[in-house]
């Protein structure tokens, strides 16, 4: 079965500060979409990249992959965003040509998952899993807590879920494509990522180990980090 990757790439970014669009930002002097697209590429079992553009930066963002070296035996398709994660990664879906039995969707802001990591995933749903999410064990210890009606104010804890049995969620999630269709074909309401939609569809979603270099660039301190482990890539 071939594989596809749609990479959402539309988010503004606000949180890292101000600037360009958050895919749009270098990362060792490449902007961090195109390590997200050479992650995806770097697969053998991925043959297409749907990259889903900033909805006024698409011609912005097929220039850049035309003028970066990529991988010859992966095609590339730019579309233009929404105005929600969910959306934009929809829109993904609907420029899918036939033949791609495998969806991976992945962050844009993940520039630096390891391939191992993407195969991983590409070869549990090989194995028949209708969605595979990478995941790691977490370092702190998560509180549900009763959210401030005004920034800054106390907010009183609600629950604490046993830490061992919870897990820090990342992407590349890998579907079975006609599954992922499915669900963003039916699932509505607030979800932050696709598996948890084919939760909702009531379909078993497995996780697998994820990879601490596959984490999300969001804030300043994480664009430090991106710099560090590079840095380490390139010695
Ligand atoms: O905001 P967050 O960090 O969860 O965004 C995750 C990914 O979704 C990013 O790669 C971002 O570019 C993308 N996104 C998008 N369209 C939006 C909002 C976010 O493609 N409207």
């Amino acid at each position: 079965a071939r594989t596809a990757a749609v990479i959402p790439a539309a988010g503004r970014g606000v949180r890292l500060g101000p600037g360009a669009p958050k895919a749009l930002r270098a990362l060792g002097g490449t902007p961090m979409l195109i390590h997200a697209v050479r992650a995806m590429a770097a697969s053998r079992a991925v043959s297409l990249v749907v990259v889903v553009a900033p909805p006024e930066g698409a011609a912005e963002v097929r220039s850049l992959l035309d003028a970066h070296a990529l991988p010859e035996r992966t095609d590339f398709v730019v579309v233009p965003g929404g105005q929600s994660r969910q959306e934009s990664v929809r829109l993904g879906l609907d420029a899918l040509p036939p033949g791609h039995d495998i969806v991976l969707v992945h962050d844009a802001a993940r520039p630096l998952v390891p391939v191992d990591t993407v195969d991983a995933v590409i070869e549990a749903v090989r194995e028949g899993a209708p969605a595979v999410v990478p995941a790691l064990p977490l370092a702190d210890t998560v509180k549900q807590v009763e959210p401030a009606r005004a920034p800054g104010e106390p907010e009183p804890v609600v629950a604490t879920p046993e830490r061992a049995r919870l897990r820090a969620v990342q992407t590349p999630q890998g579907f079975d494509r006609e599954t992922l269709v499915r669900a963003h074909r039916t699932v509505t309401g607030d979800v932050t990522d696709d598996a948890g939609m084919v939760e909702q569809l009531g379909l078993t979603v497995v996780a697998v180990p994820g990879h601490e270099e596959a984490f999300k660039v969001t804030r300043p301190l994480d664009l430090v980090l991106a710099e560090a482990v590079l840095a380490r890539r390139r010695l």
